[in-house]
């Protein structure tokens, strides 16, 4: 079983030409509701990929909340670990540009409203599960003692450090692989993340102080694996983007489900590369999310899309 400790939002997203620059307004014809939030993402992805999940996160007792639990029903999580707060659900406000590129802002809402004593009191759920999986859209104490009660009853930690901030050493030195995109390891390392040499030399840093690997995601350019021993490119499967919303937890949560069932490091990684190549060809978070029908067909579909032939 997987566990994942993490955030649901409501997403308010408007499709304009370009993402618009300070004091600028920008027109956008409609305005969608999409069941969102990088936790209830990576639990989606996870579960659609043929994974066992978990929730444990916080939602209000609203119209949203009440929306955002039946779509993880939809995918068979169990959602006995969600709270349903007095505070308003988690909401953001997206924004994507005709390129598929989007800016983001997520008002916290019930997320932060789930304590160190709810989380334990669901600590069954992580002693009977191998991964344990979580993001920084919670308060931080919350996600380091999601990572040691992962690391107590012997799963696998992983963190997806987004949105990113600095983390303190007794967090990172309870994770077992971190998964930033080159954003966030420039954040998280204080070095520049241009290059593959300067990532390199960025995850190396954090490594130093107690991570024992890391996947950099490169978005349309790949991944980057680093261990003590080895370090790996994975170029990715290219393909026209429609909308980037949410590849990043695509990524997570198919690393998490392929891992779970017993497939290699190497192995799941591709897994995740594929999803979430499918993920950004559609539009939306959670609707983007493909299930494990569409990964069986994956060789025929990019085929007919991929930009390098
Ligand atoms: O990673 C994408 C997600 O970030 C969105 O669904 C939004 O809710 C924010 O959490």
């Amino acid at each position: 079983m997987i566990t994942v400790v993490g955030s649901l939002n409501m997403d308010l997203v408007v499709q304009t030409a370009h993402i618009p620059r300070v004091g600028e307004t920008v027109l956008a014809r409609d305005l969608r509701y999409v069941e969102g939030g990088k936790g209830a993402n990576q639990t989606v992805a996870a579960a659609r990929l043929g994974g066992e999940v978990s929730m444990i996160g916080a939602v209000g007792k609203d119209d949203m909340g009440d929306r955002l639990i039946e779509a993880l029903k939809k995918d068979k999580v169990d959602v006995s670990g969600i709270k349903r707060s007095s505070e308003a659900s988690g909401m953001a406000l997206i924004t994507v540009d005709a390129h598929g590129n989007n800016a983001i802002t997520v008002i916290s809402g019930a997320n932060h409203d789930l304590s160190l004593q709810d989380l334990n009191r669901h600590e069954d759920k992580i002693a009977n599960s191998s991964i344990v999986l979580a993001q920084l859209e919670c308060p931080l104490d919350l996600v380091t003692e999601a990572m040691f009660l992962a690391k107590k009853h012997g799963c696998i930690s992983v963190l997806n450090p987004a949105p990113a901030q600095p983390l303190p050493k007794d967090l990172l030195d309870l994770i077992d692989i971190l998964t930033p995109n080159e954003t966030e390891l420039q954040i998280l390392s204080g070095l520049p993340t241009d290059t593959l040499q300067e990532c390199q030399t960025a995850g190396e840093k954090l490594m130093a102080s107690g991570i024992k690997s890391l996947i950099v995601t490169l978005g349309a350019k790949g991944c980057y694996y680093m261990d003590s021993k080895e370090s790996i490119f994975y170029p990715s499967y290219e393909v026209k983007m429609t909308d980037s919303t949410a590849a990043g937890d695509c990524f997570n949560g198919a690393l998490v489900a392929a891992l779970s069932r017993g497939d290699s490091l190497a192995d799941a990684i591709d897994f995740a590369m594929k999803a979430s190549a499918i993920s950004v060809t559609r539009p939306g978070a959670q609707p983007s999310i493909p299930a494990l029908e569409d990964m069986e067909g994956f060789d025929l579909w990019y085929e007919e899309r991929r930009l390098d032939k």
